[in-house]
C-alpha cells in the first residue's frame, strides 16, 4: 500500500499547477489595483518577484507537503494549510527579497495584496477543483472501492464484493494482520495509511464487512465525511448456515456434521469452547464482543440465541445439529436453554480474552450510541 501512495501522489500534479496559475492571477489582479494608485512603477522588477514568489511557492508546496491529503481536507483544515502555506511563502520570499536586495521600487502592499487575492482564489479553485475531479470519476466509473474488515472476514468480503463485480483497490483491516497481500490486494491495518490510499485513489465508497458499525474507527467515518466518501456496512450481524452434513443409508449411524475453519465459515478457529449439564430454563451469555467472531451450534437440544444490536432483539432457535449460526462482533447475546441437556458449541476467531468481553448493558448501548475510540484495537 505504500508503494501506492506514493505514486498515487503524482495524480495531485493538476493541484500544484492549479496553484501556481492562482498565484500569478492574484499577483495579475494585485498590479492592476497597484497601478490605479501608484503613478510609476518599474514593472521589471515586479516580474523577478513574481518569478520568485512562484519559485517559493513551489518549494514550500514540496517540503511541508502542503498538498498532502488534498482530496480529504474539510473547509477548516483547508484553511489551516493554506494559512500555514502563505505564512511559510510569505517569510521564505521576504528573506530571499531582503538577501537579494530586491523589490525596493515597487510597495511591499502589491505583495500582501497578492497573497491575499492568492489565499482567496487557491481556496476557490482548489474546492470546485476537486468537486470536479470527484464527480468526474464517479461519472467514468473509474473511482475506486475499498474493503473494511477483519483478517477473519477478508477473503468473505472480497467475494462478496466480487459478486457485485467489484473489486476494491485496498483492505483495512481493524485487527493487525501479518498479511500484507489478500487475492493481490493491498493490506493495511493502519488507519492512516488507509485513509491516505482512499484519498489518492478516488475511492468513492468504502465497504464494511463483518466489523459492527460502531467499531468503525472514529478517524475514517471523519475523513469519509470530509472526502464525501460513502461507508457502506454489507454484513455485521449474524447469520444461520447449514453445517455440512453427511446422512448413512443404515439409520443407526445417525449424522455427521463438520466445520472447517475459514472454508465453512469465514474465520480460522483460534478456540473451541461447550456447555454441557445444563438445566432446563437456564439463562447465560449476557455480554458482546468487542472482535470475536463466532459459529454457535446445538448437536443435541434445544437453546434460544437472543440477540439484541442495541436497537431491536430477535430470537433465533438452535436445535438443529445441522445448523450453526455465525455471530458478529458488537451484538448483546442471552442464551436460554429450553431443555434439560442441551449442549451448546461454539467455535471462536478469537483466544479468550477477558478484556474483550463488553459485560455491561449500558456500556454496550454507549459502544452502539457513540463511536468509541476505545472499543477499536
Ligand atoms: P464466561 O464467559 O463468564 O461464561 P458466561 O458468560 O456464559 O457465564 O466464562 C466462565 C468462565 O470460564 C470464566 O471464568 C472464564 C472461563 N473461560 C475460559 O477460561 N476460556 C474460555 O474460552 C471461556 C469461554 C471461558
Amino acid at each position: 500500500m505504500k508503494n501506492q501512495l506514493r505514486f498515487g501522489k503524482w495524480k495531485f500534479i493538476s493541484f500544484i499547477i492549479l496553484d501556481l496559475l492562482c498565484l500569478i492571477a492574484a499577483n495579475c489582479i494585485a498590479v492592476l489595483l497597484y497601478l490605479k494608485n501608484v503613478s510609476s512603477v518599474s514593472m521589471t522588477g515586479y516580474y523577478r518577484v513574481v518569478i520568485m514568489m512562484v519559485a517559493v511557492d513551489l518549494a514550500v508546496t514540496v517540503s511541508i507537503n502542503s498538498l498532502d491529503l488534498v482530496l480529504r481536507r474539510g473547509k477548516s483544515n483547508e484553511l489551516l494549510s493554506e494559512l500555514k502555506h502563505i505564512g511559510f511563502s510569505f517569510l521564505a520570499l521576504s528573506a530571499g527579497l531582503f538577501a537579494l536586495k530586491q523589490g525596493r521600487d515597487y510597495s511591499r502592499i502589491t505583495v500582501l495584496m497578492a497573497y491575499l487575492f492568492y489565499f482567496l482564489l487557491s481556496i476557490l479553485i482548489r474546492t470546485v477543483w476537486k468537486h470536479i475531479l470527484q464527480k468526474t470519476a464517479k461519472k467514468n466509473g473509474t473511482a475506486q472501492k475499498f474493503l473494511m474488515t477483519t483478517d477473519a472476514f477478508a477473503e468473505e468480503g472480497i467475494a462478496e464484493l466480487k459478486k457485485s463485480d467489484i473489486r476494491p483497490v485496498g483492505v483495512l483491516l481493524l485487527k493487525n494482520s501479518d498479511r500484507d497481500i489478500i487475492e493481490d490486494l493491498s493490506v493495511s491495518a493502519d488507519i492512516d495509511e488507509a485513509i491516505a490510499s482512499i484519498c489518492w485513489n478516488w475511492v468513492d465508497c468504502v465497504y464494511v464487512y463483518g466489523i459492527d458499525y460502531h467499531l468503525i474507527h472514529q478517524s475514517l467515518s471523519k475523513a469519509c465525511k470530509e472526502m464525501n466518501v460513502e461507508i457502506k456496512v454489507i454484513f455485521s450481524d449474524f447469520k444461520v448456515i447449514d453445517l455440512k452434513t453427511t446422512r448413512y443409508e443404515e439409520k443407526e449411524y445417525g449424522r455427521l456434521s463438520f466445520v472447517e475453519g475459514k472454508r465453512d465459515i469465514p474465520f480460522p478457529v483460534r478456540r473451541a469452547y461447550w456447555i454441557t449439564e445444563t438445566e432446563a430454563g437456564l439463562h447465560r451469555g449476557f455480554h458482546a464482543h468487542k472482535l470475536n467472531c463466532q459459529l454457535l451450534f446445538c448437536p443435541y437440544g434445544k437453546i434460544d440465541i437472543i440477540l439484541d444490536n442495541g436497537k431491536e432483539k430477535t430470537t433465533v432457535c438452535l436445535n438443529d445439529p445441522g445448523k450453526g449460526m455465525l455471530l458478529m462482533p458488537g451484538l448483546w447475546r442471552e442464551m436460554v436453554w429450553k431443555e434439560t441437556g442441551s449442549v451448546l458449541c461454539v467455535l471462536a476467531s478469537e483466544y479468550y480474552d477477558p478484556q474483550e468481553y463488553i459485560r455491561d448493558y449500558d456500556e454496550f448501548l454507549a459502544s452502539k450510541g457513540v463511536i468509541d475510540e476505545h472499543t477499536v484495537c
